[in-house]
């Protein structure tokens, strides 16, 4: 799952691209580009699977929904995850037991703890050796299993040490889960949830746990068994969950196709990224069709549609429009701004990510 534009990126602590910065896209992008070997394959795999052609679009008519923004959805430092310090390009961060240390792009500051606080770090992401499995992380304290034990608001999962910086979790994303969470809960019927680009699959344990039926799509087969082994942890192992390894685009389109529909639909695209069979994604291409086709796979009473975007060069008042304009003449409401969290030392705001959702 690491390219060697992951490492690229992972070797330069404090990458300071301002559009390009935010370090999530490196697990996506090129997910299937680990070894040079693997490259080879990739581009084979290209050769053989043609780019469809892309989904024809027209202007929707009708009213546009109303709006809401700027909205700023935060995630303030709780008993399971806390945003203890950042600065100097790095952020200092608590994973359950455990204190990390990672490169944050964003954190152009001066760190606001003493340099003890973030030496008593448990983990350490160096980028520094272009080894498969935890090998860029130095454990300062006591050498660390890939995984350990994790929690979000009483769901059982598994932190993990990633070759590409990541720990498992998006832990901004949790602002998107309770909303979620609510909305099934108060539909008081049956709910379909589509997870699009899922990865390790908190947003789909949330929903199963709130009541939903819950289809989870994901490119990687590494990252659908890591959310399989999370719906395990957190004891939810008989609730509805779908788990297909499949290219997003491909699968909404399929569903579009059978007749299949759902209330919710999250989708949570990288910037780039493969499907399994080499299909390219790229969100500035590919999201206005992906858009249009989360409308048309929705039921007749739906209740949601939930787009983040990291690491794009864009305002969210682009995927405001976008998503506008794609909601036209369903009513309901768009609202859109960034998903932030909160530093505990000196309470500034991480930006992590811009987010755009229309709610019926
Ligand atoms: C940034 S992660 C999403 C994180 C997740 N929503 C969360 O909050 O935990 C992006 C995911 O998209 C997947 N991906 C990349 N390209 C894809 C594609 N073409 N189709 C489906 N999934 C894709 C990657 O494997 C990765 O798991």
């Amino acid at each position: 799952m690491k390219s060697f534009r992951d490492k690229r990126r992972d070797n330069r602590p404090q990458p300071a691209r301002s559009e390009q910065a935010r370090p999530r896209d490196a697990f996506a992008a090129g997910r299937q580009q680990a070894a040079p070997a693997k490259r080879r394959e990739t581009k084979q795999t290209d050769r053989q699977e043609p780019k469809p052609a892309r989904r024809v679009l027209a202007r929707r008519e009708g009213l546009l929904p109303a709006e809401r923004l700027p909205l700023i959805l935060e995630v303030a430092p709780n008993a399971d995850y806390a945003l203890l310090d950042s600065g100097a390009g790095e952020k200092l961060e608590q994973y359950g037991p455990y204190r990390i240390v990672r490169p944050e792009g964003q954190a152009i500051w001066q760190r606001a703890l003493p340099a003890q606080e973030w030496e008593h770090a448990d983990a350490i992401f160096t980028g520094d050796t272009d080894e498969e499995g935890i090998g860029r992380w130095r454990f300062p304290k006591a050498p660390l299993g890939e995984t350990w034990p994790m929690k979000h608001d009483g769901i059982d999962y598994l932190g993990r040490f990633t070759s590409f910086r990541h720990v498992g979790v998006f832990p901004e994303q949790a602002s998107h889960w309770d909303h979620m969470a609510g909305l099934i809960a108060a539909a008081k019927r049956p709910v379909k949830v589509l997870n699009l680009f899922g990865y390790t699959g908190l947003a789909s344990l949330v929903a199963a746990r709130a009541g939903a039926e819950v289809t989870h799509v994901d490119a990687s087969k590494k990252a659908i068994g890591w959310a399989r082994e999370n719906q395990e942890m957190a004891g939810l192992a008989d609730k509805p969950i779908r788990w297909i390894v499949e290219d997003a685009v491909k699968f909404a389109e399929r569903e579009e196709r059978r007749g299949s529909r759902y209330d919710i639909v999250l989708f949570d695209p990288p910037a780039y990224g493969r499907g399994p069979k080499g299909e390219v994604w790229q969100l500035f291409e590919d999201l206005p069709g992906l858009a249009d086709l989360c409308r048309s796979i929705l039921t007749p009473k739906p209740l949601a549609v939930i787009l983040t975007a990291y690491s794009i060069r864009a305002s969210f008042f682009a995927v405001h429009a976008l998503m506008r304009d794609t909601f036209a003449g369903m009513g309901g409401t768009v609202e859109s701004g960034e998903l932030i969290i909160r530093e505990k030392s000196a309470g500034r705001a991480l930006s992590t990510s811009l987010f755009s959702r229309w709610v019926a």
